[in-house]
């Protein structure tokens, strides 16, 4: 028990998908967090852990290293920035597209614009890059009704089926990252539980298609 581990999760998605891939490398959770009210959970390994979080908060208990390890989607990393972090595997899991997107009508003008979003990182630099002026604004979900309810001209938001957008009258417009979840680890933990971690790892990365 000298080098205990913690692995940190959000629910839904990412914790499902990772499931498969931590099961390779001989890691399973004691109890479902859906159907559970507690935050952290055991695992087949009495020195192994699990905490589940939001998953916008993952990078930064790996960055604290309150967690050594985490799972998290390349457009949380993006709007994080990754400090003190090691993004170690691609798991292609969660995968979708971080995209602007406006109503169906919508036509690029001249001026500034204002965009709706939680990656307001990620935004800032965009339109920076393409010498758009913009003003950001910070929500934390539904950002689809920005345009609808003429809070914003463009939102930047994930998009998978596109079906989201269709629902809501709006359309994709630009492609600004792919999006894949990303295997995390704290730089120092990598260092001083290095053959944990590097085992942990390794069976993971073997285990992504
Ligand atoms: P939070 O709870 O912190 O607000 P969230 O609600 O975005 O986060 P999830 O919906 O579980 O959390 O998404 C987790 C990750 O899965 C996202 O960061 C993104 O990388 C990916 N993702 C989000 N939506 C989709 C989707 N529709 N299809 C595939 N992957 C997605
Ligand atoms: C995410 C995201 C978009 C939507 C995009 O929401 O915030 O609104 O998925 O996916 P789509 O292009 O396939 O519609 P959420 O996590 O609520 O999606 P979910 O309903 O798939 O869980």
């Amino acid at each position: 028990m000298s080098h205990p581990i913690t692995i940190a999760l959000s629910k839904g998605r990412i914790f499902k998908e990772t499931l498969p891939l931590l099961e390779e490398a001989d890691i399973r959770p004691t109890e479902d967090p859906e159907k559970s009210r507690k935050l952290i959970l055991g695992t087949n390994h009495d020195d192994i852990k699990m905490v589940i979080i939001r998953a916008t908060d993952v990078p930064t208990y790996v960055q604290y290293g309150a967690a050594d390890i985490g799972v998290a989607g390349k457009d949380v990393l993006m709007e994080h920035g990754g400090d003190g972090v090691y993004e170690l595997v691609d798991l292609n899991i969660a995968r979708c597209k971080l995209m602007t997107a406006g109503k169906n009508d919508y036509q690029p003008g001249s001026g500034r614009l204002r965009i709706a979003t939680k990656f307001v990182n990620v935004a800032r630099r965009y339109f920076a890059e393409q010498g758009q002026q913009v003003e950001v604004i910070k929500l934390y979900g539904s950002m689809e009704l920005g345009p609808i309810v003429g809070l914003s001209d463009l939102i930047v938001d994930v998009v998978d089926t596109g079906n989201t957008l269709k629902a809501n009258g709006l359309k994709p417009i630009d492609h600004i990252a792919d999006v894949s979840s990303r295997l995390i680890v704290n730089k120092a933990s990598l260092k001083m539980k290095h053959d944990r971690i590097q085992s942990i790892v390794d069976q993971m990365r073997a285990a992504v298609k």
